[in-house]
């Protein structure tokens, strides 16, 4: 991660919601601002598993719309120090896979790949068929993370809520913050 403490979180329709405000408050305790974008689809999600709007969610210095091409995340200059998708549909990950700038979120992902500032993409669905499975290298290849939503148990969070920051703490890991109060294996 470069030293701009200012990260790009992206939130598309898929299942999950409850990981993204654990991420927030991490990010957050780390003194870590936030620049949201969210898409059509997560906003309809984000409504049907929590009842809440991306206004609702704390820590977000500023939500920008996503066809918003004009927002500081669609161009290089603007400095982030990363970029995460959580949770990240097919959809995206294919439309980011292709180079296909169709809304704020893919352009931002592109930009991210082009800067090689780090790109994370915690991608949900089950099963997986070829085209998921051949999109996910493809942007493995292009320096991008492959972060799917995978809970570990061996820790034995004892609710949802500990769960998911468990969870946020390995994103959080992934671009060079330590989380505060990570359990970790051994430690
Ligand atoms: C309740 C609900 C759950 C969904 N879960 C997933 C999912 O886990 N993974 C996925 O790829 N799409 C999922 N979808 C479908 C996407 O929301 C849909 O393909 C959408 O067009 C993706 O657009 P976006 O990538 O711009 O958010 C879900 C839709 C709904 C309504």
């Amino acid at each position: 991660m470069n030293d701009t403490r200012r990260i790009i979180l992206a939130v598309t329709g898929a299942t999950g919601m409850l990981y993204v405000e654990p991420l927030l408050n991490l990010l957050a305790a780390e003194g870590v601002a936030v620049h949201g974008v969210i898409s059509d689809s997560g906003r309809q999600v984000l409504r049907l598993e929590l009842g809440r709007k991306p206004e609702d969610l704390p820590h977000v210095e500023r939500w920008f719309a996503c066809d918003d091409f004009t927002a500081p995340m669609a161009s290089g200059s603007s400095l982030y120090a990363a970029m995460i998708i959580l949770p990240c549909t097919t959809g995206t990950l294919g439309a980011i896979a292709a180079g296909y700038s169709g809304n704020l979120i893919h352009r931002a992902a592109d930009v991210s790949l082009k800067e090689r500032r780090p790109l994370l993409l915690a991608v949900r669905e089950t099963p997986l068929n070829r085209t998921h499975l051949t999109n996910m290298l493809r942007l493995h290849e292009a320096g991008a993370i492959i972060i799917p939503p995978m809970p570990s148990f061996y820790q034995n969070p004892k609710t949802l809520d500990e769960m998911a920051r468990n969870f946020a703490g390995r994103i959080c890991d992934q671009i060079g913050i330590h989380a505060a109060g990570m359990k970790r294996w051994g430690g």
